[in-house]
């Protein structure tokens, strides 16, 4: 048996597998969630890109690839999470199955886990991510709806 490693950016790196008929059993994987947090500046960081669009069309170009290197019945094992980004909430396990799915994979399981991410943040991405703002808003926007519900049933009928 010989065993390959292939170095180097994923997006790239993979289409050579495809090209050489590699095939795999299983993948393990942890891609960056959107741009939640900051690896490198370069092209080849699946973490920086100009929209959440943007972002799910390079997720798509990888699974699809993924899929060509799958022998039949293997399996992927996917790392993933919601985020905030810059006061936005973005489902991203949610609209990455949906494109696994739409590839020609089955769903197994999801598995939780409840980590304290926020240890893991340098300060500058935990600003970059709105979370306070977006913590903010949305209690206000929770006393304001049952301001108007106290007020509706305080009305004279
Ligand atoms: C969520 S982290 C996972 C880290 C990994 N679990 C570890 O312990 O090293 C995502 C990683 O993917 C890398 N990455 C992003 N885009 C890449 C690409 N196109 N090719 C290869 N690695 C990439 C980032 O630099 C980062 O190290």
């Amino acid at each position: 048996m010989k065993h390959i490693i292939y170095k180097g950016d994923t997006m790239h790196r993979i289409k050579e597998m495809v090209t050489d008929c590699v095939q795999v059993h299983l993948t393990v994987t942890s891609p960056p969630y959107y741009n939640a947090k900051e690896y490198n500046k370069e092209d080849v960081n699946v973490g920086n890109n100009e929209t959440y669009h943007d972002y799910m069309l390079k997720i798509e170009e990888l699974i699809s690839d993924i899929y060509d290197v799958t022998i039949p019945g293997g399996i992927v094992v996917w790392n993933t999470s919601p985020v905030i980004y810059e006061g936005r909430r973005y489902p991203i396990p949610f609209d990455t199955n949906k494109i696994f799915m739409d590839n020609g994979f089955e769903f197994m399981e999801d598995i939780l886990a409840a980590i304290m991410d926020a240890n893991n943040f340098k300060e500058e991405d935990m600003k970059k991510t709105g979370i306070k703002d977006f913590i903010k808003k949305k209690q206000e926007q929770i006393k304001e709806q049952k301001e108007k519900e106290d007020a509706e049933s305080n009305k004279p009928a």
